[in-house]
C-alpha cells in the first residue's frame, strides 16, 4: 500500500520505516528540511537501537522516501499523522497546532481525490476530545475517514515496538460503523495482525485515553515506590526487596517499580500534566488531584537527591566538583527531554558546583541545549578529582565499571547511586562510601 507519514520525529521516523520494512511505500513528510535530507540519506537523526539499519535498508531498496512537500502525496490512500504535541508554554494543555497545520496542508489534496476511500489515521497523544474534532472536520470532504491509533512505544526499544506491539487500539467515530476504515488499517497492519498481536476497536475517546492513562498510571507506579523509597531511607527497610515481593503478586506485577531519580522523557511526565489538565477542563478536578502528587513525588526525588549530594559535601556545594554519570532520561537513547539526571546536574551548577557530565550518547544533546555543563567523553574524564560521583543513568556500561580504578581517579570516594544497579558490597568493599536510595 502506499502511505504517507506525515511528522517525522521520533516516532514518525521510526513508523515510517517499520512500515516500509513490512512492506509498503512508504513517503515521510516534515516540515524540517534539515532533518527529511538527513532521514533521505538513510541517515537516523537520533540514536535508537535498530533503527539505523531499517531506515538505511528500506530507503537502500526504494519503498522509503522523505520529503518536504504535500504535493508527493497525491495518491495515497492512508495517512498516518505523528505529529508533536508539546506541552503548552502557559500550562498544562497540549499544543495541538501542529496537527492543525498538517491537516491545513493535507486538505486540499484529500478533497481532491473526489471521494476515492482515504484513511487519515492519527498516531499523535491528544486530549481525549481532539478526535472527534478532527472527525469532524474530516468528515465535510467526502471518502476521508479518521481512525485514532495511539502508539505505545518505548525509546530504545522503537523498531521492536512498533513492528510487535503489545495490542493495537483503533478509535473511530461509531464502533457500529467503522468497517471501512478498520479493513483499511487491518490491510496495513496485516503483517502485524499475522502475527497475532490483539487488536481493538473502541471510540475515539477511549482510544485517546487509553494512552495517556497507560503512560499516568505507569508514573504512578514509579512515584509510589520511590515514594516507600523514602520510608526505607528513614526506617533501614531495603525498597529492592519491598518491589521485589509485592512484585510477585500478579496484580501488582513487577514493573515499574525500580525506585531512583524518577521519570522524565517526553511521554511520562507530558502525558500526565496533560491528563491533569484535560480532567481538570471537564469537570473532574478533585479526582485527579492526586496525580498532581504523583508529579510532585517525581520532581521532589531530584531536589532529594541535591540535599544528598549537599549532605555528602559537608553542607557546601559551592565549588565542589561533582561528576554526573548518565544524562540520557534513561539508557539505550540520546533524548535529554526532561531528564532527571540533567535537571540535577543543572540544580548543582546553579549553587556554585563544578560539574562534569558524561553519557555514552547523549552528549551532543547535551552541548547543544546546556551548553553550560561541562561534557566530558569518558568517565575516568568525568570523575578524575571529583569530590562526589552521581550514578544517574543507567546503562549497562556504568554498573560494569570497575569501583578500584575510579578509586584513584576521584579526590574523594563518595558516590550517590541514583539508579539502583551498583554491586553495593564490591563498592564498599573498594573503599568508596555508597548511598543507593532506598538502600541501606
Ligand atoms: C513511555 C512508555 O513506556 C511508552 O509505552 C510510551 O509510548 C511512551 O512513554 P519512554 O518514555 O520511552 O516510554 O520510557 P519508559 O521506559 O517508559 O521510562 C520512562 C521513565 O521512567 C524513564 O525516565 C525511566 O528511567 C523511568 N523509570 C522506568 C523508573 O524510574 N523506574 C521504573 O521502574 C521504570
Amino acid at each position: 500500500m502506499k502511505i504517507s507519514v506525515i511528522g517525522c520525529g521520533y516516532l514518525g521516523a521510526v513508523h515510517a520505516a517499520s512500515m516500509a520494512e513490512v512492506g509498503h511505500e512508504v513517503y515521510g513528510l516534515d516540515v524540517d528540511s534539515t532533518r527529511i535530507a538527513t532521514l533521505g540519506r538513510g541517515l537516523a537523526p537520533f540514536h535508537e537501537p535498530g533503527f539505523d539499519e531499517v531506515l538505511s535498508r528500506n530507503v537502500d531498496n526504494g519503498r522509503l522516501h522523505f520529503t518536504t512537500s504535500y504535493d508527493d502525496l497525491d495518491d495515497v490512500d492512508v495517512h498516518f499523522l505523528a505529529l508533536g504535541t508539546p506541552q503548552r508554554d502557559d500550562g498544562l494543555g497540549a499544543d495541538l497546532s501542529y496537527i492543525d497545520s498538517a491537516l491545513d496542508a493535507l486538505a486540499p489534496l484529500l478533497k481532491a481525490r473526489n471521494g476515492r476511500t482515504t484513511l487519515v489515521v492519527g498516531k499523535s497523544t491528544v486530549p481525549v476530545g481532539t478526535a472527534r474534532t478532527i472527525g469532524e472536520r474530516l468528515a465535510a470532504i467526502p471518502g476521508v475517514k479518521l481512525v485514532w491509533n495511539p502508539e505505545f512505544l518505548r525509546e530504545g526499544f522503537a523498531v521492536e515496538d512498533t513492528l510487535r506491539p503489545d495490542r493495537l487500539v483503533y478509535g473511530v467515530a461509531d464502533t457500529a460503523d467503522a468497517a471501512d476504515e478498520v479493513e483499511l488499517l487491518d490491510a496495513v497492519y496485516a503483517p502485524l495482525l499475522a502475527l497475532k498481536i490483539p487488536r481493538r476497536v473502541y471510540n475515539y475517546e477511549s482510544a485517546e485515553l487509553v494512552k495517556v492513562s497507560a503512560n499516568s498510571f505507569l508514573a504512578t507506579k514509579i512515584s509510589f515506590i520511590n515514594a516507600i523509597s523514602e520510608l526505607c531511607d528513614i526506617t533501614g527497610a531495603d525498597v529492592a526487596d519491598v518491589a521485589e515481593a509485592i512484585g510477585m503478586d500478579d496484580r501488582i506485577g513487577r514493573k515499574f517499580l525500580r525506585a531512583g531519580i524518577g521519570f522524565g522523557g517526553g511521554c511520562l511526565p507530558k502525558d500526565l500534566r496533560g491528563l491533569i489538565s484535560r480532567a481538570g477542563e471537564l469537570g473532574a478536578v478533585d479526582s485527579f488531584a492526586f496525580l498532581r502528587d504523583i508529579d510532585a513525588i517525581n520532581t521532589g526525588r531530584r531536589e532529594y537527591v541535591v540535599r544528598l549530594a549537599r549532605r555528602l559535601l559537608d553542607g557546601e556545594l559551592d565549588g565542589r566538583r561533582i561528576a554526573i554519570l548518565g544524562a540520557a532520561f534513561k539508557p539505550d537513547t540520546d533524548d535529554v527531554r526532561d531528564s532527571p539526571a540533567l535537571d540535577i546536574a543543572l540544580k548543582l551548577y546553579s549553587e556554585g558546583a563544578r560539574v562534569k557530565v558524561t553519557d555514552p550518547v547523549a552528549l551532543g544533546n547535551v552541548r547543544k541545549r546546556y551548553p553550560a555543563l561541562h561534557a566530558e567523553e569518558s568517565v575516568e574524564d568525568a570523575v578524575r578529582n571529583a569530590d562526589l560521583v552521581l550514578l544517574l543513568t543507567e546503562w549497562p556500561e556504568y554498573k560494569q565499571l570497575d569501583p578500584t580504578v575510579l578509586r584513584e581517579l576521584a579526590s574523594d570516594a563518595k558516590i550517590v547511586d541514583g539508579r539502583n544497579v551498583l554491586d553495593l558490597p564490591a563498592w564498599r568493599a573498594a573503599g568508596w562510601h555508597v548511598e543507593a536510595l532506598g538502600r541501606s
